[in-house]
């Protein structure tokens, strides 16, 4: 397969506090771990899915994803050792591995498309992004202001983030200090990592209010 994703889904969901991990969840009655594959896959663009769960969890994904071009395997304590065991998982025929939250349910085959067309033209590491709408403050300690930050310089990511394999399996050599994306550790390396138009349907599901915005939207779309 040309192109393989990894998609980190061995997280607790701490934040979403939901009694199972975050990537079980229910959206609309279809595991947003399941959205996630079927989203890479319609984009026609993807192969196979590696999808990293929790140990406990590797039987009960694989029977989600029967008859989809995915394999399951365990993660690990944090997402950059999850990333690391899906990466290790993804066979050496991969020129485009694609790192990609599970926790992204909504992500619009298009996004996956740019990205990997992206990478396709030669970038090393490509990641999707929105401009900043809100006003960004530095605070000090005691939620003083400190400054006001230049926002048109400012970008939220998103995944999936897509990369050639040679550099991202380079890029997680080693011990990896844990990362919340997977481009920082190929700007680690001093790499050049260049941008695509992300989407706001590709926002992350962490907490319970954007659960329920994710809820909304399915039921606006008749999904
Ligand atoms: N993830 C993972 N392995 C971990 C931690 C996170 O595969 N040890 C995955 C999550 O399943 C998720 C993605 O990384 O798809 C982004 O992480 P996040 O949104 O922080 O999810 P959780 O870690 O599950 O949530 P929380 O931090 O609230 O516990
Ligand atoms: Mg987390």
């Amino acid at each position: 397969a040309g192109v393989v994703a990894v998609l980190p889904a061995a997280g607790s969901g701490v934040r979403l506090g939901a009694g199972v991990p975050k990537a079980f969840v229910g959206l609309a009655g279809v595991p947003m771990l399941v959205r996630a594959v079927d989203g890479l896959l319609a984009s026609d663009v993807v192969g196979h899915v590696v999808v990293v769960v929790p140990a406990d969890q590797v039987d009960a994904a694989a029977a989600m994803l029967t008859g989809r071009p995915a394999t399951v395997v365990a993660g690990g304590a944090d997402r950059t050792a999850s990333v690391a065991a899906g990466l290790a998982a993804t066979g050496t025929d991969a020129e485009v591995v694609l790192v990609h939250d599970a926790a992204r349910p909504l992500t619009p085959p298009d996004v996956v498309r740019r990205v990997v067309g992206a990478v396709r033209a030669g970038a090393p590491a490509v990641i999707p992004v929105l401009p900043v709408a809100d006003t960004v403050k530095r605070v000090d300690g005691a939620g003083t202001v400190v400054s006001t930050v230049d926002r048109s310089e400012l970008r939220a990511v998103q995944t999936p983030q897509g990369f050639r394999a040679a550099d991202l399996r380079r890029a997680h050599a080693g011990t990896p200090d844990p990362r919340t994306d997977d481009a920082g550790l190929v700007e680690a390396l001093g790499d050049p990592v260049t941008t695509v138009a992300g989407d706001p349907l590709a926002f992350k599901v962490t907490t319970a209010w954007d659960l329920r915005i994710a809820e909304l939207l399915l039921a606006g779309a008749g999904r």
